[in-house]
């Protein structure tokens, strides 16, 4: 089982003694309800070093009043059980109040990767992403920070929060976990009901399908709308956006460079983000 740490002082003691052997630690960020796709990134910090460390922690600060901070689910013992079976060492389960102490004034603003797409939509989700993150980066100074390509736009942006603070943090990215119709796991996936989880499995293939078409067409505009209408018509409320971008900064697609098409869309009360490289012509 994992030893459970919920205060900075006892997860500093704890990396502290693992410096001393000589031991790497990889570091796992999550908000808990863990499901495949963050134990697949527990295995890849196993590969990479010696002890995982996965922090626990539903961060107030990237939750807009309106979103779903108090019903996010939370499942601490489960989450525990899981991260045993998986061998993670360590895990920080820290309440909002040793995070954010009375008087906490500070906020992290990313630029760059952070402009557009879900900040669109989640004006202040990436400043409270990148102060809790790099909170938590000063907190353990792991070698390794694990995080899923299923929050592409997230990746770009804590790899830039590194890059521009100096963070020493080597950032790895791993690839979306899919149920075995394709729909990318979520700890939100959870709010959608039976019929709701059938239309959200059609978001990727419609996803997959626009990015082929990019490859080969001129009209960027034109295979986007498709793909926005596409959704509405397999039964998503509302496409928040539809759009192709250059892989590493997300800066406009331009044919040729290394793209990514990311998508965001509502079902119901449940909205769903997910993307795809756009294939090499
Ligand atoms: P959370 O949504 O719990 O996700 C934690 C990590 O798991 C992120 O790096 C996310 O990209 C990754 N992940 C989620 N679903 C995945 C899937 N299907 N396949 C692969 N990886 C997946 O993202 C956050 O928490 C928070 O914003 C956080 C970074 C912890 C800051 O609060």
């Amino acid at each position: 089982r994992p030893i459970v740490v919920d205060s900075v002082a006892a997860l500093r003691a704890q990396i502290r003694a693992w410096r001393q052997d000589g031991l790497r630690i990889a570091m796992v960020p999550t908000m808990g309800a863990l499901h495949d796709g963050h134990i697949s990134l527990v295995r890849i910090a196993l590969e990479k070093a010696d002890r995982c460390l996965v922090s626990i922690f539903v961060n107030p600060t990237q939750f807009a009043p309106t979103e779903d901070l108090d019903k996010y689910p939370r499942q601490l013992a489960r989450d525990l059980e899981r991260l045993a079976e998986a061998g993670a060492h360590l895990a920080f389960t820290p309440t909002v109040s040793e995070i954010y102490p009375a008087g906490f004034a500070t906020k992290i603003s990313v630029g760059g990767p952070s402009s557009g797409l879900e900040s669109d939509f989640r004006p202040t989700f990436f400043d409270g992403v990148a102060t809790v993150v790099a909170k938590l980066f000063l907190q353990a100074l792991p070698d390794y920070a694990i995080f899923g390509e299923k929050d592409y736009q997230q990746l770009c942006v804590v790899r830039q929060l590194c890059r521009d603070l100096d963070l020493p943090v080597e950032i790895i990215g791993a690839p979306t976990v899919r149920d075995a119709h394709g729909l990318a796991m979520s700890s939100r996936n959870a709010y959608l009901g039976e019929a709701e989880l059938k239309v959200a499995r059609k978001l990727n293939a419609i996803l997959r399908r626009t990015a082929s078409a990019l490859t080969g067409s001129a009209d960027e505009a034109g295979a986007t709308d498709a793909a926005a209408r596409a959704l509405v018509e397999a039964g998503f409320q509302r496409v928040d956006y539809v759009a192709a971008r250059e892989s590493q900064t997300l800066a406009p697609w331009r044919r040729g460079r290394d793209g990514r098409l990311l998508a965001a869309a509502w079902l119901g009360k449940t909205r769903l983000i997910d993307n795809v490289e756009i294939p090499a012509a």
